[in-house]
């Protein structure tokens, strides 16, 4: 395969296996690269790229920025609460205008579902979504498979528990369908009232016993509950949740078996896992953190080729 068959990213939707591949191993040059004392190649010399954030975000506005810089090309960074935005200006208008100065690609997170779909159809730039409401979350899901990949080797037939908030989560929906389409078995555990109806429809099944769950899996990827997307409440109490879906040492300890835990951050401590468990050498949190420069690097890159094509 020579190259992305997209010219976006906007979801995972979008992505064949061959895709998912190519970005991983283009991940794996990547990885060399930035472990080296020179962390810097000239791929993207000549490029320029405007990260676009409309809500809030650590991991994935920096490690878009690093990974822009690891490739040498040129940024800009765009946050809504001190733009024109909140003059009023469209969401087309600021991003014709930000395109006006020869930017190339935009990498854009929003809290509206498909607004970067929306972009897509209505500008002339490439777009990376970084995160659309609870929509997608396309490059999380490529670096949670890309680190499981690297701890077990492979996802083909791999169990993968994905335990939380799946009604309100764009990471949840994101890495189903990178995991099915790797060839892995995904599963959902959670509140009856956080697992969303048409789960089935996406190929994964549901467990809402923690326990029966995690004695299933080889892998449990534990979310946070999102409560900024959520309008009632959903369970009685955080303590509540906490007793019944939080991963503890001694719940994890019960299981009788050794599995990789995963979180997409930011962590609520105590909540859905507790410090134990996430500073546990079972978890790879810091490694899924450290892999999404690399596989980053590799979408920027990949995408970059595919320039009016
Ligand atoms: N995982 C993730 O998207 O984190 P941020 O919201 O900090 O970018």
């Amino acid at each position: 395969m020579e190259g992305l068959s997209t010219r976006h990213l906007l979801g995972i939707k979008d992505l064949k296996e061959q895709d998912i591949q190519l970005i991983f191993e283009t991940s794996d040059n990547f990885k060399q690269i930035i472990n080296r004392s020179i962390k810097k190649v000239p791929s993207l010399r000549d490029v320029t790229i405007a990260n676009i954030f409309f809500e809030n975000s650590t991991r994935t506005r920096i490690s878009f920025e690093l990974a822009e810089k690891r490739l040498s090309a040129d940024i800009v960074n765009f946050s809504a609460s001190s733009s024109s935005v909140s003059k009023g200006e469209t969401l087309i208008d600021t991003v014709n205008n930000i395109l006006a100065m020869k930017v190339d690609m935009v990498v854009m997170r929003h809290p509206a579902p498909g607004a970067c779909i929306f972009l897509a159809k209505n500008v002339k730039s490439q777009i990376i979504n970084a995160g659309d409401g609870t929509h997608e979350h396309p490059t999380q899901a490529l670096l949670d498979a890309y680190s499981i990949r690297e701890k077990l080797g492979g996802l083909a037939g791999k169990k993968i528990l994905i335990v939380g908030d799946i009604l309100h989560s764009r990471v949840a929906l994101s890495n189903i369908l990178c995991l099915k389409k790797l060839g892995a078995e995904v599963k959902v555990c959670g509140p009856p009232t956080l697992i969303p109806k048409f789960i089935s429809t996406l190929g994964a099944t549901v467990e809402y016993d923690l326990k029966k769950a995690l004695a299933w899996c080889d892998v449990a990827n534990m979310l946070r509950i999102q409560h900024e997307r959520q309008d009632f409440k959903y369970f009685p109490s955080l303590r509540e949740y906490s007793m019944q879906y939080g991963l503890t040492l001694d719940v994890l300890k019960a299981i009788g078996k050794e599995i990789v835990i995963m979180h997409p951050g930011p962590i609520n401590r105590g909540v859905e896992i507790t410090s134990e468990v996430a500073d546990s050498g079972q978890a790879i949190i810091l490694e899924q953190v450290e892999n999404g420069v690399a596989v980053r690097m590799a979408v920027l890159y990949l995408l970059a080729a595919q320039v009016e094509s």
